[in-house]
């Protein structure tokens, strides 16, 4: 993939940020989550790849728009699958919280783990300097003495962050008593995951159980950031795992970040909707909008801060104000 498309796929972003940020704290997630949709579908129309969407908004018949198998891009080459969340942190965006993020991972044909969202997915993930130490298999004493020892500090000074959530409590009890801090949030585990492998985030260790299409998409800026992410899928609905029980979708196996992610011939894009630990939100000045997001491309694992300010005027109708009303 040509190292051009970073820019073009940073528009995608950028558009379903300036879309759903209109609509912070309004207590509607599904409204957000729908104008971040639709900006982000309008603008794929402008996008050089011929992708297929591979991890999206669901089933075809669940979902109008970038639903799994759509085809998105305007050529014939490259062709490639494309992971999309066009609003991780539905709430968060509802309720004017941090850490909402759009974002979206490009991949050769086939190098994405296809995980529909009907899997959970258990997860660790560190940054670039304990990689290499974590194992999802460990016990959590074991993982955060290894990433202690690798981050050259004591357990008490690392901090662990973790969905809160009921499913967690055992989790997060063990994580205390191996004395290590807790960061607990109510929603968006790819930022969470990303943070760890970010300077300066405060973050060192993500465990818990979350979703597995945002397992994959973390998947992918871990690989280019040098951090390390695994993962184990495991079914929401026990009656879904035969049906979808087959090679690598089987629960049960421990996915390493080739299985999440294979090469290096990929992106990541994403920016921040609400302000973030590594994302600015968006910042609304009337006729302008500013957005700040990440960009890194695989190959090269070069990583671009890209802080935008964009025309009101000149963009198509979701970004503008009246689209509220719409
Ligand atoms: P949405 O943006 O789809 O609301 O997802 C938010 C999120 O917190 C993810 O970051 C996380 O992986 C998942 O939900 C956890 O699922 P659940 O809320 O069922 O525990």
């Amino acid at each position: 993939m040509e190292r051009e498309l970073s820019l073009e796929f940073v528009r995608v972003t950028e558009a379903a940020a300036l879309a759903s940020g209109r609509l912070m704290g309004r207590g509607d997630k599904e409204a957000a989550d729908q104008a971040a949709v639709d900006a982000m579908r309008a603008v794929f129309d402008t996008v050089h790849i011929n992708g297929t969407v591979v991890i999206g908004e669901g089933e075809k018949d669940e979902a109008p728009m970038l639903y799994i198998g759509e085809k998105v891009g305007i050529d014939d080459n490259p062709s490639v699958d494309v992971a999309v969340d066009p609003l991780e942190g539905t709430n968060l965006v509802a309720r004017g919280l941090p850490n909402a993020l759009s974002v979206m991972a490009v991949a050769p044909k086939g190098h994405l783990l296809h995980a529909p969202d009907v899997f959970y997915m258990d997860k660790i993930a560190v940054g670039p300097k304990a990689r290499g130490c974590i194992n999802l298999d460990a016990s959590v004493a074991d993982n955060l003495k290894e990433v202690a020892k690798a981050l050259k500090r004591d357990v008490p000074d690392l901090t662990a962050i973790i969905l809160d959530r009921p499913r967690h409590k055992q989790l997060i009890a063990e994580i205390r008593e191996a004395g290590a801090r807790v960061k607990l949030i109510s929603d968006g585990d790819v930022s969470a995951a990303i943070s760890t492998a970010i300077n300066n985030t405060g973050v060192d260790i993500l465990f818990g159980i979350g979703g597995a299409p945002e397992g994959v998409i973390s998947a992918v800026a871990m690989k280019i950031l040098g951090g390390e992410i695994q993962g184990r899928l495991i079914p929401k609905d026990e009656d879904l795992n035969s049906i979808y029980c087959k090679d690598h979708l089987c629960s049960g196996k421990l996915l390493l970040l080739e299985d999440l992610v294979e090469g290096d011939d990929i992106f990541f894009a994403a920016t921040g909707i609400t302000d973030g630990d590594m994302l600015h939100g968006v910042r609304y000045r009337g006729a302008t909008a500013d957005t700040h997001s990440l960009v890194m491309r695989g190959i090269t694992k070069t990583i671009r801060n890209i802080y935008a300010t964009h025309t009101l005027e000149m963009k198509p109708h979701f970004v503008s104000k009246e689209a509220l009303n719409r």
